[in-house]
């Protein structure tokens, strides 16, 4: 399969970018205890591509990716998916986006108790009235190692069980994006690799839109790009990363 080859940021016309803003601005508060978590930022992110998100803690990383997916309403500024501008969307228009065009793992997963991993891994898409592809939940569970936990609740898993129960309900129904955010801050080195390299391979393999927050360098480093954050601001990319190039670009921030 070939991949279209753009690496010219900001010139791209509009619909090859699966998700992109503009003056993108975040504020909590207001008067001299207000908050800018997002200070107008302009960013996409390119169809069928790899991002990853870092910046120090605070800088507005897990703002940025919930106003990107509609989780969160700006403060100011526009965002598209595709070619649907999400910050004109009525609430109701806005979930049933969401349900059927986006896929998110949060920092903290938000699995429902009541349910299986199974169960938990195929709502979103029982709620948009659609089933999994077997070929493809098959492989997903396989390499997530889920396949003997998916008749567990979520308390019966360990932390980095219930990440990739949540990674995999993101990536079922093949959304127009997933937004991860640190999906491998509870996994241990050798499952972290199995889960960025599935994110990966959905990229290369079925043209996968993946924006992930993380913390680590290595982590990164599995991406196609890097985007830095810091106050609320963008801070610098890092095209075709390798750890250290991360290390030092973050280096850079004072971060
Ligand atoms: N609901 C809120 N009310 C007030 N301030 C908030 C709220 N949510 C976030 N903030 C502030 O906005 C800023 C950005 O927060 P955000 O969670 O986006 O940071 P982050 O980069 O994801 O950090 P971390 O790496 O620790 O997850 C922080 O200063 C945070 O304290
Ligand atoms: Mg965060």
């Amino acid at each position: 399969m070939s991949v279209p080859v753009m690496t010219v940021p900001g010139e791209a016309p509009p619909t090859t970018a699966a998700v992109r803003a503009t003056g993108l601005t975040k504020t909590y508060g207001s008067g001299e205890t207000a908050v800018h978590a997002l200070a107008g930022v302009d960013v996409e992110f390119q169809r069928g591509r790899f991002t990853a998100i870092m910046g120090p803690s605070g800088s507005g990383k897990s703002t940025l990716m919930h106003c990107l997916a509609g989780l969160d309403t700006a403060t100011a500024g526009q965002v598209w998916l595709g070619d649907t501008e999400l910050t004109r969307l009525r609430d109701d228009q806005l979930t049933k986006l969401r349900r059927e065009r986006i896929g998110f793992v949060f920092q903290a997963f938000n699995l429902l108790p009541v349910l299986s991993a199974e169960e938990n891994m195929t709502l979103p898409m029982q709620l948009a009235g659609q089933r999994p592809d077997r070929a493809w939940m098959d492989d997903v569970v396989d390499r997530l190692g889920l396949r003997d936990r998916l008749g567990h609740r979520p308390y019966e898993l360990s932390g980095g069980q219930q990440q990739r129960v949540a990674v995999a309900r993101a990536l079922l129904p093949r959304p127009d994006v997933v937004f991860a955010d640190e999906p491998t801050g509870n996994l241990d080195s050798r499952v972290g690799a199995e889960v960025l390299g599935l994110l990966r391979s959905s990229v290369r393999e079925t043209g996968q839109t993946v924006v992930m927050v993380t913390h680590d360098p290595v982590a990164a480093a599995y991406a196609d790009r890097v985007v830095l954050l810091a106050d609320g601001r963008l801070a610098g990319e890092v095209h075709h990363p390798t750890a250290d190039a991360v290390i030092d670009a973050l280096r850079g921030l004072g971060g």
